[in-house]
């Protein structure tokens, strides 16, 4: 079969070099891809973006099914469009993909079904939205209501921070029409954990457990990113964690969804604080795999991850399972220079001959230069995956890997996997 990734970061170059180990594959057409899934054996770049031209690649190349990788396209319809059209897509249609584009309308999604998460309060007013912080105090938390790529959410330890965030959201417009409305939540403390699962719009297939790093720096300083690194399985998710949260949030959300006329089908991602006694809050939930999530996950999945796509758009999920490497998984994401900010690309990439005998280098941020050098066009560049029996085996192969690795002003933190070294 011939399938085909939306998509171009590290996330689709994962998804697309899993999808084209089964045999049942032929090719893998990844669009627009990077320069990761163009070196890849039986995986091929195109050059489209629009929804109807896509189809009408789709239906000429008579393509088995579509996978979607990122938040945008799933939050302009394309899921729509293509089922409009006949095709087998598998993501959230537009309705269900709010939960990650609308955090306001995620909250009252969450509100309206008792899933666990902060208090909130949604604002379009600045003077309002000044008093309620000043009323609540700090910490508190400052989201901007629409799609910021990582970058929407303040976590104000000071009221300052807190009416600076409002401020320049509001009134200075920063974020664009994504940040015309917040929405403000109170400050909770725990571990995260990411909990992603396969929906086929009424059975649910977990995937492994993983946890993110958000912060761009060491210890956890410095401005939140898109993500540093993330290794799998996450210690945090214990069985008990993982029961609560299938019964008080995963669950709820699908049978949320299909009460409201809109069956969830798709990647459904919750970011979670696991409080000191175990109970599991949503911070957000995204309609996608996360990104960069997916490359250590999909290191350690040894099921045919076409079979598990085919059963999803099947509804067949609930006979289906996923089979787990026992090692740990741990990526190193590589940032270029300036990220999160302006990043500053061109610059050129060595080394991932080297590196690729150690790990798996997975692109996101490379292009190939008309020379046909490798260089940085994105932020996050690069995400190194080792694998060992342990994490501190696994974090020690990722470190190795990347060791070879440079380019100009290359950004990475050094204590990916710290937290779970002593669990
Ligand atoms: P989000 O984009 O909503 O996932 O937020 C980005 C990051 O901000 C999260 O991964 C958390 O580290 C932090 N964060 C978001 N909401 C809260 C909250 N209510 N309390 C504490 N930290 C939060
Ligand atoms: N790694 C976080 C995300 O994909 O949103």
């Amino acid at each position: 079969m011939k399938l085909l990734v939306i998509g171009s970061g590290g996330r689709e170059h994962a998804l697309a070099w899993k999808l084209a180990q089964s045999d049942k594959v032929e090719i893998v057409f990844v669009a627009p891809g990077n320069a990761g899934t163009a070196a890849e054996k039986k995986l091929c770049n195109i050059n489209l973006s629009d929804h109807q031209q896509l189809i009408q690649f789709c239906i000429e190349q008579e393509i088995t099914f579509t996978l979607v990788g990122p938040e945008a396209p799933l939050a302009a319809g394309i899921v729509d469009d293509f089922t409009a059209a006949g095709l087998a897509i598998f993501g959230p249609s537009q309705y269900c993909a709010q939960l990650e584009s609308s955090k306001d309308f995620a909250k009252a999604f969450m509100h309206q079904h008792s899933i666990p998460t902060a208090a909130y309060a949604t604002f379009t007013d600045a003077t309002a939205a000044h008093q309620y912080v000043a009323q609540k105090g700090a910490p508190i938390v400052i989201k901007a209501d629409g799609l910021a790529a990582g970058k929407g959410v303040t976590v104000a330890m000071t009221l300052d921070e807190a009416h600076q965030a409002i401020d320049s959201m509001l009134m200075d417009n920063s974020m664009g029409s994504a940040g015309a409305r917040v929405v403000i939540e109170d400050y909770l403390q725990g571990e995260e954990a990411s909990f992603i699962v396969l929906v086929d719009g009424e059975h649910v297939l977990p995937m492994a457990s993983s946890q993110d790093h958000k912060r761009l720096l060491d210890n956890d300083k410095g401005p939140n990113t898109g993500g540093m690194g993330a290794y799998s399985p996450a210690p945090a998710v214990t069985p008990a964690v993982h029961q609560r949260v299938m019964e008080e949030i995963i669950l709820p959300v699908v049978r949320g969804m299909q009460a409201a006329g809109h069956p969830y089908r798709g990647f459904l991602y919750a970011g979670l604080m696991i409080d000191a006694t175990g109970a599991p809050y949503t911070i957000e939930f995204n309609c996608r795999f996360g990104d960069p999530e997916t490359q250590p996950i999909m290191c350690r999945l040894q099921t045919d991850l076409v079979d598990l796509i085919v059963a999803a758009l099947a509804g067949k999920l609930d006979t289906t399972q996923a089979v787990w490497s026992e090692e740990t998984a741990v990526g190193v994401v590589l940032a270029a220079a300036g990220y999160p900010q302006i990043s500053r690309r061109g610059d050129s990439i060595e080394g991932l001959e080297a590196a690729n005998q150690i790990g798996k280098v997975f692109h996101a941020g490379t292009t190939n230069h008309p020379d046909k050098k490798l260089i940085v066009s994105g932020g996050r560049v690069l995400c190194v995956v080792g694998m060992g029996k342990n994490v501190a085996d696994a974090q020690k192969q990722a470190y190795l890997a990347l060791a070879p690795i440079h380019f100009k002003g290359m950004q990475y933190r050094h204590d990916i996997a710290a937290k779970a070294l002593n669990k």
